[in-house]
């Protein structure tokens, strides 16, 4: 069983690193209290003192106990974390949630869209370290400077297709149309699990797409597009209607055979009130 911090830890900023777009990756240094490594799909409260506390995926985690979270300014807490100096110190409490389940198949296919790129980064890495997995990449945003670590993925030896919706840059179009065409023609479905983070809609659509090929069971979800307030399910802000399941506890992941019986699943989002609105 993994240690966490249930209380905010305060540990320094080590590193900063801009993504571009005001969107920055902040690395700390975590004790060893964490008896094994957290997984990819997993995230941390982050509290930045004196104002808010959010929900972020695990960007990275090396060897080095170094742990990244990449953020991208959304709105007050997210947008002041953004502009923190090296050396200050953030509040970290997690990891939390249930991250990817790491199958061992003979082809990882990630998708991606704009910040769901976020733990499919860790996840990658994570793949890269079992030696006997192929990935594949798909990951797709508006236009071409939203798609975050373009250059590090570039050098990555790993199968990649980009896709912008303006086709500023890889194929002009929606991951889900590059996925269906990949499980049309080279796939060999048996040997692929897929996992897929992004906007909860394209999540809806990929889920679509793998229903034709009967993969639900196979492909996993990464709900982080939801909103999250306690982080360990007693508060009841992130439930999933009509199972009652919560992103924070039972997911943010979830495969995509458990997703076809939730009725809230690409419909209707919760607001930090708890009250629902159409996605
Ligand atoms: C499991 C999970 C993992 C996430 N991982 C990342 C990540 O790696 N990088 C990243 O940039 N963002 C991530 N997010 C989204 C991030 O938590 C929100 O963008 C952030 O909380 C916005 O807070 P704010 O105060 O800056 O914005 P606000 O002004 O409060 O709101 C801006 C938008 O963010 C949403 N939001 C606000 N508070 C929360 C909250 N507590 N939980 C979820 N959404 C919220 C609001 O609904 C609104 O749409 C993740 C969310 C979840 C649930
Ligand atoms: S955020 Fe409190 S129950 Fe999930």
């Amino acid at each position: 069983m993994n240690k966490r911090f249930n209380l905010p830890l305060c540990l320094p900023i080590e590193k900063i690193t801009s993504e571009g777009l005001g969107t920055i990756t902040l690395s700390f240094t975590i004790p060893s209290v964490l008896q094994t490594q957290p997984l990819p799909g997993q995230y941390f409260m982050i509290w930045n003192p004196g104002d808010d506390e959010i929900p972020i995926s695990i960007s990275n985690f090396d060897s080095n106990n170094s742990i990244s979270f990449t953020i991208c300014s959304e709105g007050e807490t997210s947008n002041n974390l953004t502009k923190k100096n090296k050396s200050k110190l953030i509040g970290l409490r997690g990891p939390f949630g249930n991250g990817f389940d790491i199958v061992e198949k003979e082809t990882a296919v990630l998708v991606a869209g704009g910040m769901g790129i976020a733990p499919l980064r860790y996840l990658i890495y994570y793949l890269l370290r079992r030696k006997n997995i192929k990935i594949i990449l798909i990951y797709g945003a508006k236009v071409e400077k939203e798609l975050f670590f373009k250059t590090e993925l570039d050098n990555l030896s790993i199968e990649k297709h980009f896709c912008t919706d303006d086709g500023s840059i890889g194929y002009k179009g929606f991951p889900t149309e590059i996925l269906d065409n990949l499980l049309k023609t080279t796939l060999e479905k048996k040997s692929t699990e897929i996992y897929a983070c992004g906007p909860e809609l394209m999540l809806k659509a990929i889920l679509g797409v793998v229903k034709r090929y009967s993969l639900e069971r196979f492909t996993q979800f990464s709900l982080a597009d939801r909103y999250i307030r306690c982080g360990f399910g007693i508060c009841g802000s992130c439930t999933l209607d009509d199972q009652g399941l919560t992103i924070c506890h039972d997911g943010p992941v979830f495969r995509g055979d458990l997703l076809l019986n939730v009725k809230d699943f690409g419909l209707f989002g919760r607001k930090s009130d708890g009250s629902k609105f159409k996605l």
